[in-house]
């Protein structure tokens, strides 16, 4: 992808530091950007806090907050150090400002300020999901607009077609729960924990059968549900508990089958709609393998891409990646505020208001 570089912000390559605290991953990446706007990662690092959450069962922000403050310092050190970077050196730092839990962005948003102000280091407050909608660029430079992006992770399930940096038109959102959270839900129905979505993907892909046929969410909008799947699998669980261990493969087996049915259905329609040639698919739920085998089969012979494992969930490298690519076309850095909700498609290419 070329991003045409725009007055005298684009005359040089970036070194640029991407903060992200949006739920409960603490993450820090450094980049060189291009002028042209490829981007090599010069150092990352993730701190997951699933370890302290799964005692309840889903994210504690008060706990993940806590988390967030207690590592990016500690990351920030180890990125610089693994670079051979001094902060001073750094051109521009992004941080996720929205969407997200408001007292995790605030702890990132608040990190960013400390770091970037005794050096008067330009700041952007970056939208999280812009960061997911160009995460394929760090391995795939020949993604091209325009393209069909789904997001599936726990907390978002939309479909957007990205025509340009900050040009992002919304096709399809969840009405209810996020495609990840149905699969957690689910999961923890049948007793597999949290978070429990590639728990039950396991189970389903080592199950022979699907004996389950569950109800298909909305099947003629183009939008997603999935709060009346999560209804049918508890009445299934429910009459299914007295079959005890044997069916809870095959419920998983539905269960997944479903999800990823819903899934491919509304993306085959986008495209049916939108004139592209690549399809670019990211978050956690991008990591099922049956998405993936099934996404590429239906959607032949456009080009399917997900980014690695690592930046399909949420990572700092995206959020770097984007404030690199607004500074490089010239985006001026502005005040900051935190937002917990925020609509992708209420963002504008930079030097428009
Ligand atoms: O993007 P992500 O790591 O975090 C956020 O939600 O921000 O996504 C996590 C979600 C969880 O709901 C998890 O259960 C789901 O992705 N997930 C999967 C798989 N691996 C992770 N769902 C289905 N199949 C998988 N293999
Ligand atoms: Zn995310």
């Amino acid at each position: 992808m070329t991003i045409p570089p725009s007055g005298k912000a684009g005359c040089m390559e970036k070194l640029v530091l991407g903060i992200e605290s949006s739920c409960d991953e603490s993450a820090v990446a450094l980049l060189r950007v291009q002028p042209e706007g490829t981007p090599e990662i010069l150092a990352e690092e993730i701190s997951s806090q699933s370890n302290v959450h799964v005692h309840y069962g889903g994210v504690v922000p008060e706990l993940a907050s806590r988390e967030h403050l207690r590592a990016l310092p500690l990351l920030t050190d180890q990125v610089l150090r693994t670079a051979g970077v001094e902060l001073a050196e750094i051109d521009v730092v992004g941080v996720t400002a929205g969407p997200g839990l408001i007292g995790c962005l605030l702890v990132g948003i608040h990190f960013a300020e400390g770091l970037t102000m005794p050096h008067a280091i330009p700041l952007y407050g970056i939208h999280h999901i812009e960061g997911h909608v160009f995460a394929a660029l760090l391995e795939h430079p020949h993604v091209a607009f325009p393209y069909l992006t789904l997001i599936a992770s726990g907390g978002h399930t939309e479909i957007h077609l990205i025509e340009g940096l900050g040009q992002y038109r919304l096709i399809a959102r969840t009405t209810d729960d996020a495609a990840g959270e149905a699969f957690d839900k689910a999961a923890n129905l049948l007793g597999l924990g949290y978070p429990g979505g590639a728990r039950l993907a396991a189970l389903a892909d080592a199950t022979p059968t699907t004996p389950f046929s569950l109800p298909l969410p909305l099947p003629r909008s183009a939008h997603f549900s999935f709060s009346g799947l999560k209804t049918a699998i508890s009445l299934l669980v429910e009459e299914q508990a007295k079959n005890g261990e044997a069916v809870r493969g095959q419920i998983a087996k539905s269960v997944q089958a479903a999800i990823v049915q819903s899934l491919c259905d509304k993306l085959y329609r986008a495209t049916r709609e939108h004139n592209v040639r690549q399809v670019v698919v990211s978050g956690g739920v991008s990591a099922n393998r049956l998405l993936r085998s099934q996404l590429k089969e239906q959607l032949s012979p456009l080009e399917v891409i997900f980014p690695s494992p690592l930046h399909c969930t949420d990572n700092a490298a995206m959020i770097a990646l984007v404030a690199a690519l607004r500074a490089l076309q010239g985006a001026k850095p502005g005040n900051i505020h935190a937002q917990s909700r925020w609509a992708l498609e209420s963002l504008t290419p930079p030097g428009v208001s």
